[in-house]
């Protein structure tokens, strides 16, 4: 039988404060920006046989919409789009904690999400030397995931290299098995057509490609027009 441990409602610490306390290094210099902050650490567990986790923080960091006049913190619209990504059929991070909280009258926001283990970035994988049919697999199913959400009329809105991962497994027998995962999802939304989410996320993705060579950009349009048309 589980064993339920009571806390004097004065001394329990939330879920939320537990998470707020769990510190690591910053992967990238602490974003300041929409009146707020926003950055991402590194959790290292406490048992090595767990895995590592990324734990995005932010203070006082909101969008406004038409629905959202006063502000709303971009860690709901993420989670919003981590279901919506996952419904879809395209891989995210997993999901371990994700909450706000209004403290001492600002907001604080986490996401808590698993390290994508055995993956690279978009940027990465130019930065090590690949075969052309790892690549050719590689690219296939980056135009197969982005025509996916396209096609469910989901725009990334923040479509650069750093933030498409790749995992790639070589059998012998067979071609390369690709699996591709999107994050940083905090701009993400529903667009009404499926040109519009394309063309934002396309023009971003040229513009932010890294490396790529142009002939690679030719092979991921064509597998992502195939597939867009199917
Ligand atoms: N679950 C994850 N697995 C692997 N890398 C991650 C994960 N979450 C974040 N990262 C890394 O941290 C970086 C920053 O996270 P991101 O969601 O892009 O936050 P920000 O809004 O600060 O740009 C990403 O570009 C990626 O390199
Ligand atoms: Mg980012």
């Amino acid at each position: 039988m589980a064993t339920v441990v009571f806390q004097h409602p004065a001394t329990r610490t939330s879920a939320f404060e537990r998470w707020w306390q769990c510190q690591g290094t910053w992967v990238e210099p602490l974003n300041q920006r929409r009146d707020g902050e926003s950055g991402v650490q590194r959790l290292l567990p406490r048992n090595p046989s767990h895995p590592l986790l990324y734990s995005k923080r932010q203070i006082g960091h909101l969008y406004r919409s038409l629905r959202y006049p006063l502000g709303r913190p971009t860690i709901l619209r993420e989670l919003n789009a981590y279901q919506a990504f996952a419904r879809l059929g395209i891989r995210v991070p997993k999901l371990i904690y994700g909450s706000t909280r209004k403290h001492e009258g600002q907001w604080q926001a986490l996401l808590i999400t698993q390290a994508l283990t055995g993956f690279v970035s978009l940027e990465q994988w130019y930065q090590q030397p690949q075969g052309a049919e790892r690549t050719r697999c590689m690219l296939a199913e980056l135009g197969n995931t982005l025509a996916r959400l396209h096609q469910g009329r989901w725009q990334h809105g923040c479509c650069y290299a750093k933030h498409v991962f790749i995992r790639i497994e070589n059998d012998e027998t067979a071609s390369p098995r690709t699996e591709i995962a999107l994050l940083d999802l905090e701009k993400s939304r529903r667009r009404w057509r499926t040109a519009d989410a394309s063309r934002h996320d396309m023009r971003q993705l040229k513009r932010h490609c890294g490396t790529m060579p142009d002939e690679d950009w030719q092979l991921l349009m064509w597998a992502y027009k195939t597939a867009l048309d199917d």
